[in-house]
C-alpha cells in the first residue's frame, strides 16, 4: 500500500510537544481502560505513550475525520493493532461522535476544530489533555493568544496541569498550551 504523509507530523514541534504530554500525563499517575485520541492524524501520540510504556492503559482509539490517516496511523501502531486491537484508528468527526466515550480524551489538534461539540459533547468526569498554541495558519480555527485565553476556551471542573512550551527556530516561533484535568 501507497501512504502519503505529511512529514510536519515527525517535526520538531510536533515530536517534543506530544513527548511533553506523556512526560507530564505520566506523573500524574493516572491509568485508562479507554482513552480516545481525537483528531489523532497519524497516531503518534499514541504510539509513543505506548513506546515508553509508563502510562497504564488498556486501549487507545484514534479518531481522525481525514481517511488518509487511518492507514497510515493503524500501520505506525501495527505492533498494538496486531495485540487484539490495544490500538486501533478509524475515521470519524469527532463533533459527531456518539459511541461509547473513554474515560480519557486526548487533542492536540485543538485549533482544528470548527465546532465545540466535540467538547460540550463529552460526560461529566471525562478526564481530557488538550493542546492548542498560538501559531497564526490558514488551518487554524482556534487561535489563543495565552495560556489564560486557552484555559478559558475549555472550561474544567479540575485542573490538574497546565502549562506552556515555547518553540524558537532561525525565522519564526509559537507557543503550545496544554491542559490536563477533568470536565
Ligand atoms: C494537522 S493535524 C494535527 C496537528 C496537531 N498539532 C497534532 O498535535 O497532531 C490536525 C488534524 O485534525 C483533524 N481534524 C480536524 N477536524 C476534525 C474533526 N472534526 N474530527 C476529527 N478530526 C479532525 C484533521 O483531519 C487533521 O488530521
Amino acid at each position: 500500500m501507497n501512504m502519503l504523509v505529511n512529514k510536519d507530523a515527525f517535526s520538531n514541534g510536533q515530536i517534543d510537544s506530544k513527548l511533553w504530554l506523556c512526560e507530564e500525563l505520566e506523573q500524574l499517575g493516572w491509568a485508562s481502560d479507554l482513552t480516545y485520541i481525537y483528531a489523532g492524524w497519524y497516531g503518534v501520540t499514541a504510539f509513543l505513550l505506548l513506546s515508553r510504556g509508563k502510562f497504564h492503559v488498556y486501549k487507545i482509539r484514534s479518531l481522525d475525520i481525514d481517511p488518509t490517516c487511518q492507514p497510515v496511523a493503524d500501520t505506525i501502531n501495527e505492533n498494538w493493532v496486531f495485540k487484539e486491537w490495544k490500538f486501533k484508528a478509524f475515521t470519524q468527526d469527532c463533533n459527531n461522535f456518539e459511541g461509547q466515550y473513554g474515560d480519557l480524551v486526548i487533542n492536540t489538534s485543538t485549533e482544528h476544530f470548527d465546532s465545540m461539540d466535540w467538547f460540550t459533547r463529552l460526560p461529566k468526569g471525562t478526564r481530557v489533555i488538550l493542546q492548542g498554541n498560538n501559531m497564526p495558519h490558514d488551518d487554524h480555527v482556534i487561535h489563543s493568544n495565552t495560556l489564560e485565553d486557552f484555559v478559558n476556551t475549555y472550561p474544567l471542573s479540575s485542573i490538574a496541569y497546565k502549562g506552556e512550551k515555547e518553540f524558537v527556530y532561525p525565522d519564526w516561533k509559537f507557543t503550545r498550551y496544554m491542559l490536563i484535568g477533568t470536565i
